[in-house]
């Protein structure tokens, strides 16, 4: 099968473009760059063994996106790209409904144009909200509290739209927890451009030194030590759920369907913070501050629906991801080079 990556240089497209390449599918990569570096793609053939295809443009370019399906031959999409900055979304909600949903839309209509009907989408586990039970399961009301969270609840919608009008569409929805790790040989990993928001890239750039230390955002919350409990995951479980969902979306009779990825289990910054020096091998500091405005105290998937419809289980723990995370970031200080 000839798989098309969007947003295939960035963090979680890279580490499942190695995946599928590995599970023996033709991938083909679209990526801008605006927010990766082309030196993902050589350190992507090194770990591979193959040369990329790799297209270099903005999805919302029409024509070039029409000009790539009308080229390649493309069985199937996984869908990355796009803006994911909670903070920034907020600063510029329309550049984010801008790329995030425009860019969807002029995907999907090169899609149906050229009967390219499998299609695994990046959504979030931001879409259920702020006041979701935990475990969290598929079947929950979405909303969002952010404009990134909005245009994943949209673009779900956009998309289920499609597959009512158009019933031979199979789509996946990856609701994924929070991603975290690298691959095990360290040479791809997260790179985010500007200060992190991110717990552990936050994490890892304190251990390397470049920031000073971890502010964590409040010890007053209603769980066992305090701080918020998240659901980590590794990347590369998460790449693997990528590979499973595609798999099924040969078989299944329902046009679309939904899939939390996430470990179930619930993990406090306190425990984050240790495992991650447990890696480090030795103490890191930080202060306990405010809480952050939009946090909530519990976010943790119930993964059953993944593990029932696809056989797929995240098998690595809070010690594997710090463990990568530390091996990515100590071999890349900086993260990727420039050229
Ligand atoms: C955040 C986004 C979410 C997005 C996800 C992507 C918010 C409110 N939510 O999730 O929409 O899908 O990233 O991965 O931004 N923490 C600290 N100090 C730090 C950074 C984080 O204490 O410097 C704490 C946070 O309070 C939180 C936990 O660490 O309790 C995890 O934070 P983060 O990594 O930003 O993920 P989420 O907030 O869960």
């Amino acid at each position: 099968m000839r798989v098309l990556v969007t947003g295939g240089a960035g963090y979680i497209g890279s580490h499942t473009v190695i995946q599928l390449i590995a599970a023996g599918q033709d991938v083909l990569i679209v990526d801008s760059f605006a927010n990766a570096k082309p030196t993902v793609i050589s350190r992507l053939e090194a770990i591979t063994g193959k040369p990329l295809l790799v297209y270099a443009f903005d999805l919302r370019d029409t024509d070039k996106t029409e000009d790539l399906f009308a080229r390649e031959q493309i069985d199937a999409v996984i869908h990355f790209a796009g803006h994911k900055a909670v903070g920034e979304s907020v600063q510029k909600p329309l550049e984010y409904y801008e790329n995030n949903l425009d860019s969807t839309l002029v995907l999907a209509g090169a899609m149906a144009r050229h009967a390219v009907t499998k299609l695994v989408f990046s959504s979030s586990a931001t879409v259920y909200g702020a006041n979701a039970p935990v475990p969290m399961s598929e079947d929950l009301p979405t909303s969002a509290t952010n404009p990134y969270g909005w245009t994943k609840v949209m673009i779900e919608q956009i998309l289920r739209d499609v597959a009512v009008a158009q019933p031979e569409w199979r789509i996946a929805l990856l609701r994924y927890f929070n991603p975290v790790g690298a691959h095990a040989s360290g040479t791809i990993g997260e790179d985010p451009s500007d200060i992190p928001n991110n717990l552990v890239p936050y994490l890892s750039q304190v251990a390397v030194g470049r920031r000073e230390k971890l502010q964590i955002f409040g010890d007053d919350y209603d769980t066992p030590d305090g701080t918020p409990l998240r659901d980590y995951i590794h990347v590369e479980d998460l790449a693997a759920g990528h590979i499973a969902a595609l798999s099924k979306l040969a078989t299944t009779e329902s046009p679309v369907s939904t899939w939390n990825l996430g470990t179930g289990v619930g993990t406090s910054v306190l425990d984050v913070l240790h495992a991650f020096e447990r890696a480090v091998g030795r103490a890191l500091p930080y202060e306990i501050v405010g809480r952050r405005a939009g946090d909530i105290a519990a976010s943790y998937a119930d993964p059953h629906r993944a593990h029932a419809e696809l056989g797929w289980t995240a098998t690595r723990t809070i010690d594997d991801m710090c463990a990568d995370s530390w091996r990515w970031q100590s071999q890349n200080p900086n993260g990727y080079p420039d050229a």
